[in-house]
């Protein structure tokens, strides 16, 4: 067992690594019940099917709410039923809710614990790569409208994040490479050595360092969360997580969340990013094959799959949460390790990136 802080005064935790983490979460659960605390975990079909022996080892007949997998999940319905549930279980405001699951589950659930009783506390549990490297560190919670993704949604940083990586092995490949994009950004937003690493060899579920990577972004997403918390920074900050997101959350929203995983749409969104970043004379164009190569080597796609109209993606990004005072906000690439926040990129040029990755501009 290894363990990281993530260092926020009174709402500081630890996030706890290993292969299995049975003895660790077992000892917790039985602390919370000693305390007479009640303790609620959600998840989702695919993870109560493939890991029913880990859900039954580290929670025992803890109440159980089991959701339908997928992005569609992250509702208002959704969160409506998972609100109910914690009702009928009677939880408390001294009680946790368990979240094991990938991040729709994680983003979900957490977001149900920060408005139940006006917020209880929670655990992340990730059961994906995406979950481990990323969206179960850090506190923000939410659902997606109609309109937009993640447009409602609360910072509730969990009480404690357990990271087991025993439960990759029943994870689908497209899954796992999907993961791999926020590895990716990982590196090329602060870290150049690992984007280095993953260059010189492609991570799979079975490579020895997998781990360590994983740690790794845990380490470096912890550093940004502690310094802006609240993503209030006038330039760089926490959003510099969102390298790629921008143009992935379009995509994703104008396929309606069913063509690409969110992985997925964030790798091509690393790929036009990074194409942004050298139309504007910032890093040079091999940086943009080196980037384009990475992406690939680890299964994710370069490149839309079939044509984007423009006019729906510059729709769905102007609802982008990073908008301000109706400006687009882009974060791109200075090198390969360090991103900037931009907000005077002209739209054309935009169009221009989004048209390199396939998009159809007329
Ligand atoms: P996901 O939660 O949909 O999980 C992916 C799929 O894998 C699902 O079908 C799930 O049932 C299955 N699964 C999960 N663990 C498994 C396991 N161990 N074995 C077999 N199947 C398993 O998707 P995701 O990629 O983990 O998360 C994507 C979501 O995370 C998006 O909604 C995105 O917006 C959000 N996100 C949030 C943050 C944040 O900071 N809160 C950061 C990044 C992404
Ligand atoms: N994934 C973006 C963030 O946590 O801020």
């Amino acid at each position: 067992m290894d363990l990281l802080t993530v260092s926020l005064g009174s709402r500081s935790y630890p996030i706890v690594f290993g292969r299995s983490l049975r003895v660790e979460v077992r000892a917790e659960v039985a602390t919370v019940q000693r305390e007479g605390r009640k303790l609620a975990v959600i998840t989702d079909r695919h993870v109560a099917a493939t890991q029913s022996a880990v859900l039954g080892d580290l929670f025992g007949d803890a109440p159980r709410l089991v959701l339908d997998p997928g992005e569609s999940t992250k509702s208002l319905e959704a969160l409506g039923r998972v609100l109910d549930f914690m009702a009928e279980q009677r939880l408390d405001r001294g009680s946790i809710l368990v979240a094991v699951g990938g991040g729709v589950i994680g983003d979900l659930a957490g977001f149900a614990a920060a408005v139940y009783l006006r917020g209880i506390a929670f655990w992340q549990v990730p059961t994906t790569l995406l979950a481990m490297v990323d969206s179960s560190v850090g506190g923000k919670t939410g659902i997606n409208l109609k309109a937009g993704k993640n447009l409602v949604g609360s910072f509730h940083q969990p009480a404690r994040v357990m990271i087991a990586t025993e439960v990759l092995s029943t994870l689908p490949p497209r899954e796992f490479a999907a993961g791999m994009a926020e590895v990716i950004k990982c590196g090329l937003l602060g870290d150049a050595p690992l984007f280095a690493d993953l260059e010189r060899t492609p991570v799979t579920v079975q490579s020895p360092d997998l781990a360590t990577i994983i740690r790794r972004c845990c380490a470096a997403k912890a550093r940004v969360v502690e310094a802006d918390e609240f993503e209030r920074a006038k330039e760089g900050g926490r959003a510099l997580l969102n390298l790629g997101h921008t143009f992935g959350h379009a995509i994703e929203q104008v396929t309606a969340y069913r063509r690409y995983l969110h992985g997925e749409a964030v790798a091509i969104g690393l790929v036009a990013a990074a194409r942004l970043s050298a139309d504007l004379g910032m890093i040079p164009d091999g940086d943009v094959s080196r980037i384009r190569a990475v992406v690939a080597a680890h299964g994710l796609p370069v490149a839309l799959v079939e044509p984007l109209p423009w006019p729906e993606l510059l729709a769905a990004m102007s609802r982008d949460k990073k908008v301000r005072a109706g400006k687009l906000r882009f974060v791109l690439l200075e090198a390969i390790g360090r991103a900037v926040t931009r907000d005077d990129v002209d739209p054309a040029r935009v169009a221009a990136a989004f048209a390199s990755v396939g998009a159809a501009l007329g």
